[in-house]
């Protein structure tokens, strides 16, 4: 489609109360700027990215994620406003869309209805019980004629509940010609972008209001903004993923990462949280797990699982309060009370309760390689580096610190001695 698209972004952000910019900050593990380019993605191929507070940061999580995004950091100093951030911008296309980078929840369906149309400017409208924040439009006729900022608006105007949603679809020769010729003078004496709409209507144009649903288009400002986007976020997630065949029980206690993604039938329990690109196939995710950046397949995690980044999980049954670490486990089963990290187990091979890799000397990490079919006593310790080749047994309660060949059987044990009558002794009792 031949339209360009520029995403404001060069605000501060001060209700946020951060350090970090505001369209930095996630929702379901998303930078909201990441989430309006996806969106702008799918309509264009000529986007620009407004910059200016931490530009530098801004556009160094954009360029990591996307190749193809210009930018313009914006003179603020001179031309601060949503008028000053258009100033020197020359589109690609003959019409602009023009969008904040505070709306993660925006889709691609509605914003292709602002492009729709043969009118020379379309704007955003939302219609709010409560407008007050909002620049208030004023239609008449089914024509737009003026939008004005609350702290410009007479008692009237601001009794409108028709808002100014702030994404706008305009010709842009008329953005071309408009721009330089904005002033500030009003209350905050900014450059405002809503000011060329008087312009086009003295020029007779014709600018439609496109009413548009609040909550793709309500800005984030605030981290309790945040919070709400993240849960409407968060129930289209879950909502398409069962729609596709994934089991949810209790899905509203759920949390799933956008990256994540789901093949087959797979059942999440409630209180789980899959975060990162994890990859679930065909697997039983019980309550309370917790799942980052990993691959689980035909596998079945917790009650209480953890399971880290860089894990591929692979027909495997993990049990409660297991925690598994940069590893790969095939065909093992591990079900209860076990730390294990950097190591590879291979299939038939039962890792007992209380058994920990130990990967870390207080320096570096290192690898345990486990083999086929071997027994892994509990409470064992694995003093990595280890390998232990196919058919092991290990006895209860070892601390390995060799490599154990195919077939042996290790065990460590200090001898159990028993002391008869020693209680009654001890307590001066009668048996
Ligand atoms: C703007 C609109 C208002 C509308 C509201 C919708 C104007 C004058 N007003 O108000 O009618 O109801 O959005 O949310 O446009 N930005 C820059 N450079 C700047 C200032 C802002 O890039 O100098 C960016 C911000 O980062 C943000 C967007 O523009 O993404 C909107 O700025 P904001 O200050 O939130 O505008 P409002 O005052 O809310
Ligand atoms: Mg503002």
């Amino acid at each position: 489609m031949s339209i360009s698209v520029v995403i404001l972004s060069a605000g501060k952000g001060t209700r946020m109360k951060s350090n970090t910019p505001k369209v930095l900050h996630k929702i379901s593990g998303k930078p909201m700027i990441s989430h309006v380019i996806d969106a702008s993605k799918k309509i264009s191929d000529d986007i620009t990215v407004v910059i200016y507070h931490q530009a530098e940061r801004v556009r160094e999580v954009i360029e990591k994620e996307y190749k193809d995004i210009k930018f313009h950091i914006q003179d603020v100093e001179n031309f601060p406003g949503t008028g000053g951030a258009l100033r020197g911008i020359t589109p690609k296309y003959n019409r602009t869309l023009i969008l904040n980078g505070d709306m993660p929840l925006v889709t691609d369906n509605s914003l292709k209805n602002l492009i729709d149309g043969d009118s020379d400017i379309n704007i955003s409208v939302i219609k709010l019980d409560n407008p007050s924040g909002y620049g208030r439009v004023v239609i008449e006729n089914q024509e737009v004629k003026q939008i004005v900022e609350e702290k410009d608006c007479n008692p009237i105007q601001k009794e409108i509940n028709s808002v100014n949603g702030g994404v706008y679809s305009i010709k842009s020769e008329l953005l071309k010609r408009y721009i330089p010729k904005l002033n500030n003078f009003n209350s905050q004496k900014e450059y405002y972008l809503t000011d060329i709409i008087e312009m086009a209507v003295k020029e007779g144009r014709i600018v439609k209001p496109i009413f548009v649903p609040e909550e793709e288009f309500k800005g984030v400002n605030s981290k309790l903004d945040l919070a709400t986007a993240e849960e409407i976020m968060q129930r289209r997630i879950k909502d398409s993923l069962m729609l596709n065949g994934t089991i949810m029980h209790l899905p509203d206690t759920i949390y799933i990462d956008i990256n994540a993604s789901f093949e087959g039938e797979s059942i999440i329990e409630s209180g789980v949280s899959i975060i990162g690109k994890s990859q679930i196939i065909n697997s039983h995710i019980k309550a309370n797990s917790v799942i980052e950046d990993s691959i689980i397949d035909n596998s079945s995690i917790g009650p209480m699982g953890r399971v880290r980044p860089q894990s591929h999980i692979q027909d495997t049954h993990i049990g409660n309060f297991v925690e598994v670490k940069k590893s790969n486990l095939n065909g093992v089963k591990a079900g209860h009370l076990s730390y294990l990290g950097d190591a590879t187990i291979e299939e038939g091979t039962n890792i007992g309760a209380g058994v920990i890799t130990c990967n870390y000397d207080g320096k570096a990490k290192y690898k345990t390689k486990i083999g086929k079919n071997v027994f892994v006593g509990s409470d064992t310790q694995i003093v990595a580096p280890i390998t232990i080749e196919d058919d092991v047994i290990i006895g209860a309660g070892t601390t390995v610190t060799k490599d154990i060949k195919t077939g042996s059987l290790a065990i460590s044990r200090v001898p159990l001695k028993i002391v008869a009558d020693f209680f009654y002794k001890f307590f001066k009792k009668v048996r």
